[in-house]
């Protein structure tokens, strides 16, 4: 069991529903770090079939098991995907030195209509310089659901993000996420290590809601201005670079949808977004 101030806030939960993603800077050791390195250049990695219960991986993936197992790590894991996730798949990437291009943009599988959601975890075992490219994502496009590479054409779009970080860097994103591998112009080999994991478990309040507003239904005020700009119904209604006025709303829209799912609170929301849609007086007058 997972230590409850290993947990992530409802104001983490709410960036990751809003963003697509949470970032975590060095919180894995530096021994350890230097340890898997040595695996990784000797092209080692241990794996398991699809759909084993995380708990049965740890030991098999030896020194990954254990980065896996360290508090922080399993307290994000646990508060987005639940106590003993299915393995997916995992993989070391390498960037070889001097590339001639990135990869192309693109989300890790199909079109995925669920509510309930898959994360993945990349791990960044050396420090990523500017040069050495970095993963880009786009935070926000976890709702526009596309199939893998239909976005390979865009080559950049505002608001990407690019991860330059210090050895024993984690990122925890949306398996709907935007992402690609940038080009690595440095003269040494990137290594990052991705885990996909599957909620085994409903994704309801798995995180540490002591900081959890309930919020009094209905309240809906338009504006906002005299709301705690870092709330959760602020944090949903942050705007990315990319939005336009419509395309803001839609995401906002989804967004809201995404927290009522993972909250268990079916009225929820943020502003007047969803009340406005679910305002429907004719309904009620022949029911
Ligand atoms: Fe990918």
């Amino acid at each position: 069991m997972v230590d409850k101030k290993y947990l992530l806030t409802s104001k983490q939960m709410a960036t990751f529903v809003a963003h697509g993603y949470l970032r975590f800077d060095e919180i894995v050791p530096a021994e350890m770090n230097a340890a898997i390195m040595q695996e990784f250049e000797a092209n080692i990695l241990r794996s398991k079939p699809a759909g084993t219960a995380l708990s049965q991986c740890y030991e098999s993936f030896g020194l990954l098991g254990e980065m896996l197992l360290l508090p922080q790590i399993q307290g994000i894991i646990h508060s987005l995907v639940g106590a003993d996730p299915l393995f997916d798949h995992h993989y070391v990437h390498v960037r070889e030195p001097r590339q001639s291009g990135a990869q192309y943009l693109h989300s890790d599988g199909i079109i995925d209509l669920r509510m309930d959601f898959d994360i993945q975890l990349m791990y960044f075992p050396h420090d990523i310089t500017p040069e050495m490219g970095g993963t880009m994502f786009v935070p926000g496009t976890h709702y526009r659901r596309i199939n893998e590479n239909d976005i390979a054409r865009y080559q950049n779009m505002l608001g990407q993000t690019q991860m330059v970080c210090k050895a024993g860097s984690i990122l925890a994103l949306h398996n709907g996420l935007w992402h690609c591998g940038r080009q690595n112009r440095s003269d040494q080999n990137r290594y990052m290590y991705k885990i996909h994991l599957n909620p085994a478990e409903p994704q309801v309040r798995l995180w540490n809601t002591d900081d959890l507003i309930e919020y009094e239904q209905p309240e809906v005020i338009w504006g906002g201005a005299h709301h705690d700009k870092n709330d959760v119904r602020s944090i949903l209604c942050e705007q990315e670079p990319w939005f336009d006025s419509a395309s803001g709303r839609l995401e906002i829209l989804n967004r809201i949808r995404k927290w009522r799912f993972i909250s268990g609170d079916k009225s929820f929301d943020a502003r007047y977004w969803m009340t406005r849609l679910e305002n429907s007086p004719s309904h009620y007058q022949h029911n």
